[in-house]
């Protein structure tokens, strides 16, 4: 019996060292070399060389992938599978949500963001969401009709499409609507997603009869999940484009349950509805250029402000994760966090300082309060005094494809499902995006946020995100791309990606794996992920931080990196279901 395990053992290591030995005397010297990984690191990224999906589900990334190999660019596999994750993923995949699409063409040596955020309806009021005691109704603002803004989803992937697509609708959307339609197993994680917010659907008959069984739980793992009446919402948009959506039965349907249930969006408001082409932000950061969100994502100008700020510190030489480390973060974080709170808003609505947030020379003002030793208690910050030259639960996938075109997404519909309301007719969910605008100026939002009369409601004004696609470039090219999800933690986990890989020297897969912190001006709470060690927060507390262990995880990154002709995908291992599907 022994001797039987010896032998094929040892005819494998026979083969394998004739293998060697072959393979490297045969060299020609003309292959590939194969990417040198680095073994010292706890954490391996996924490798691929012609093409990487990276996203938060399997079927959907692989949808993707497939576009790629049959010939299509980054820019079709990320729409389809923006497509296939509102089915596959429909907590935060959707068609009934919003968000940005940055995008980077190689052979133009351009960058692009296509602002597909959802718009406040024409009938929103500034105070629609308080009660009778001005008091804001969390109830109406997270889970009512009145919850909803103008989807911009449909408008956003079919305008990517439009202008840097290769491939036609029919191709890049049928993937989806064959999944709708036939159906695919219930995963682990999928059934968790539904389980953990089957309560709250089931309150909803429509989003009962779309994503419970009959005794209102989750569909059982390896169960056969359907969707009938998205596939067909799905084949509308594939036959007729933007207005299979925004007119004809879908639009129809949508503006009847809104008259039906108290909701205001009406045929205008979908009609009018558009996505739009904005420049995206740029920094340098060291030898690299950052290019993140403009207004009205906030998460590119604070993204920038915390790398100007800690741009020429020693942060080597600190170490990361060290307390010292973790105070110059933080103090960064209180000091954004609070401009953000006065400044930011809808740029089409309200002059934000965009140039003067994100000069050097703002941070380095701003940076000379910090103390190296002591933390700043919150009350004690306001936000700075920007000189202005004014005249008068989200989810995100990378794609890179062959051709050196780069695609990072973030779109949601704000909680995960939403406001748990769904569309009869169309297997759609309403976001509840209304609820990142102000409600009232002052009052923290769901996210504990505090925003400034910036960002109070507008009829066809963009609420305030914090949504963050972000590329690093080296010479031009892009050598990361990242975002997440996580309301007003997004900003600071793509921050900390940023800066593992760029300053630690870190591959992406253990960029993404370290432990993260938060900090958001108010509340005064630095939030940090269990594996910040115990020593390290006692000297946090002593500097005057207020440490909490965070019990639930920051962020859920997905990022691919480019580095001599390779790709490196990491889906963040934070959340099940994630991956990376590469060629
Ligand atoms: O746009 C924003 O900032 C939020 N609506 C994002 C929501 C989110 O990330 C929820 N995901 N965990």
């Amino acid at each position: 019996m022994f001797n039987s395990h010896k032998a094929p053992v040892k005819k494998l290591l026979a083969a394998t060292l004739l293998l060697t030995f072959l393979s490297s005397n045969t060299s020609t010297g003309d292959e590939e070399k194969a990417p040198i990984i680095n073994y010292k690191t706890r954490f391996l990224p996924e490798i691929g060389k012609n093409g990487m999906v990276v996203g938060p589900e399997k079927l959907a990334a692989e949808i993707g992938l497939s576009i790629l190999k049959d010939g299509g660019n980054a820019i079709d596999a990320a729409v389809a599978t923006g497509f296939a994750l509102a089915v596959t993923y429909p907590r935060a995949g959707n068609l009934g949500g919003g968000g940005f699409m940055l995008i980077h063409r190689q052979k133009e040596n351009q960058q692009t963001l296509i602002d597909y955020r959802e718009t406040a309806p024409l009938g929103a009021q500034s105070d629609m969401f308080l009660d009778e005691s001005g008091k804001v109704d969390r109830s109406r603002i997270y889970f009512s009709h009145l919850a909803a803004g103008v989807p911009g989803t449909v408008a956003g992937l079919l305008s990517a499409l439009e202008r840097y697509g290769s491939l036609p609708l029919e191709v890049v959307i049928k993937p989806a609507i064959k999944l709708a339609l036939e159906g695919f197993p219930v995963s682990y994680a999928l059934n968790y997603e539904i389980k953990s917010r089957a309560k709250r659907l089931a309150e909803n008959p429509e989003a009962a009869k779309l994503f419970l069984t009959t005794e209102k739980s989750a569909p059982p793992i390896g169960s056969i999940f359907k969707q009938g009446e998205l596939a067909n919402t799905l084949m509308r948009i594939s036959e007729k484009g933007r207005d299979g959506f925004y007119r004809g039965l879908t639009a129809q349907l949508i503006t009847e349950e809104m008259d039906s249930a108290g909701g205001i969006i009406n045929s205008k408001d979908l009609d009018r509805y558009a996505a739009i082409e904005r420049a995206p932000l740029r920094q340098t950061f060291r030898d690299y250029e950052i290019v993140s969100t403009p207004p009205p994502s906030s998460g590119g100008i604070h993204i920038i402000q915390m790398l100007n700020i800690l741009e020429e510190l020693d942060l080597k030489g600190m170490r990361l994760n060290s307390a010292k480390y973790i105070h110059y973060l933080t103090e960064s974080m209180k000091r954004a966090y609070a401009d953000r709170s006065k400044y930011l808003g809808d740029s089409d609505f309200v002059h934000v300082p965009v140039t003067e947030l994100i000069s050097k020379k703002y941070a380095k003002t701003i940076g000379k309060g910090i103390s190296p030793d002591k933390a700043s208690p919150s009350k004690t910050i306001s936000p700075g005094d920007v000189q202005s030259h004014e005249s008068p639960d989200t989810t995100h996938f990378t794609v890179a494809d062959r051709f050196g075109n780069v695609v990072t997404n973030t779109y949601t519909l704000n909680f995960s499902f939403g406001s748990h309301i769904a569309v009869p007719g169309t297997g759609l969910l309403l976001n509840n995006e209304m609820a990142d605008f102000a409600a009232r100026p002052g009052v923290a939002n769901a996210y504990g946020l505090i925003e400034g009369q910036a960002n109070g409601i507008v009829p066809g004004k963009r609420p305030l995100s914090s949504m963050s696609p972000t590329m690093a470039m080296q010479n031009g090219s892009p050598i990361l791309a990242t975002g997440s999800p996580g309301g007003s933690i997004i900003i600071t986990t793509v921050l900390q990606v940023i800066l593992n890989s760029l300053v630690f020297d870190m591959n992406i897969a253990s960029a993404a794996a370290q432990p993260r912190v938060h900090h958001q001006w108010l509340p005064d709470t630095l939030r940090v992920e269990p594996g910040i060690g115990p020593d390290t927060i006692d000297i946090l507390e002593q500097m005057g931080h207020n440490v909490a262990t965070s019990s639930r995880t920051l962020g859920r990154t997905q990022s691919i990196a480019l580095k001599d002709g390779w790709l490196y995908g990491a889906t963040d291992s934070r959340r099940a279901g994630g991956h990376v599907a590469s060629y």
